[in-house]
């Protein structure tokens, strides 16, 4: 079991699969893109089945996420839903994409075992979505999004990040958009995890600040703690239902307290948290030849040290030097 000193389980893996994505986003990375990882220092897909395999059977994860970067440029992404479906007890398995490439590849995924899809797309404007992305795909993610739930890859949920001057005016439109396409949209608050830390707390768009433009046409009413569990959303019902809408504040609304997520990178990495500021190697341990049940006391080990917040509102904050495209959202 993967629990940490405050009594947290950690039953959610998220697995980033590469850090390297084809869009820019500007609150991620700088136009030019990163220094991607080193194929070498990238874990293989066997590499990735075995842990996931190790955190299935014998840690307890009952829920894998797969992120990135961006996930779908992972060759073989429908392998590893594969073999990790055939796991027991089957995990749930979802995953968190831009979109692109979606429209030729959700119903092989579902067919491999995947459950259901996250897709970000923060405008409904193109020339916004180019501003936002540096990349002119908008299409395709409309499309992606499209063949999502045409697979049943559903509920299909889409996260928007909201950022000044630029689409910070498209809450109510985006939520107008969600509600006819059957999407739950979630708005996630922009954090310091942009590589070239450009955040401010200042600058930055609230949940007070969403929450106050839907309200502008949309009546809200909060969704009970109870549903609400573990998950980073907040949800609110839309006009009585049954739409919804959700808010991650992981700024200025944290729920680490609720936390139940470990996350693994694709060199193979453990991190407790987004926000944490150190790791735990496993790629080193599994190239050495080291057997299931000592990786398993590793992660174990890498958890209890799981700090009890992200430490965002500490005077001495330092973001993280892994930025989130090599984190995994
Ligand atoms: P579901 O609601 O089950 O689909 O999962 P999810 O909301 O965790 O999935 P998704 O990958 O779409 O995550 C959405 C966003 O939540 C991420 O991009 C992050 O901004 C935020 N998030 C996810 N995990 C964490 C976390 O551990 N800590 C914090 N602070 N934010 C997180
Ligand atoms: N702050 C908040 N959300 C971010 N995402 C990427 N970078 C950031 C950031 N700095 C979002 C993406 C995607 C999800 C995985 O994380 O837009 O929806
Ligand atoms: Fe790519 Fe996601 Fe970063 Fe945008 S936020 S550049 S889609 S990794």
């Amino acid at each position: 079991m993967l629990i940490d000193t405050y009594g947290r389980v950690a039953t959610d893996l998220r697995v980033s699969l590469t850090d390297r994505c084809n869009l820019r986003c500007t609150y991620c990375m700088p136009e030019e893109g990163l220094q991607w990882l080193a194929k070498p220092d990238l874990l293989t897909d066997d590499e990735i089945v075995r842990l996931i395999t190790i955190a299935v059977r014998d840690l307890g994860i009952e829920e894998v996420r797969f992120t990135g970067g961006e996930p779908l440029l992972r060759p073989g992404l429908p392998g590893i839903v594969e073999r990790v479906a055939a796991l027991t007890p089957r995990p749930q398995m979802s995953l968190t994409t831009n979109g692109i490439g979606l429209q030729r590849t959700a119903a092989a995924l579902r067919d491999a075992g995947l459950d259901r899809v996250n897709v970000s797309l923060d405008t409904l404007r193109p020339e916004v979505f180019q501003a936002l992305t540096r990349r002119k795909r908008h299409d395709d993610v409309l499309r992606g999004l499209d063949a999502a739930r045409a697979a049943g890859l559903t509920p299909v949920k889409v996260n928007a990040v909201l950022m000044p001057g630029l689409n910070d005016d498209e809450a109510p439109d985006l939520l107008a958009w969600a509600i006819a396409h059957d999407y739950e949209l979630r708005f996630i608050e922009q954090m310091p995890l942009d590589a070239q830390h450009g955040w401010k707390r200042d600058g930055m768009i609230t949940a007070g600040d969403i929450l106050t433009s839907l309200r502008t046409r949309f009546t809200l009413t909060p969704e009970g703690q109870e549903e609400r569990g573990s998950a980073p959303a907040e949800r609110w019902l839309v006009d009585g239902g049954p739409h919804r809408v959700g808010v991650i504040a992981s700024v200025t609304r944290p729920f680490c307290r609720a936390c139940d997520r470990t996350r693994l990178t694709a060199d193979g990495q453990i991190r407790t948290c987004l926000f944490a500021t150190e790791e735990t190697d496993l790629r080193t341990a599994l190239r050495s030849g080291a057997p299931d049940d000592e990786i398993a006391r590793l992660w174990e080990t890498a958890m209890w040290g799981k700090k009890a917040g992200s430490g965002l509102d500490d005077p001495s904050f330092l973001q993280p030097e892994r930025p989130m495209s090599s984190i995994g959202g």
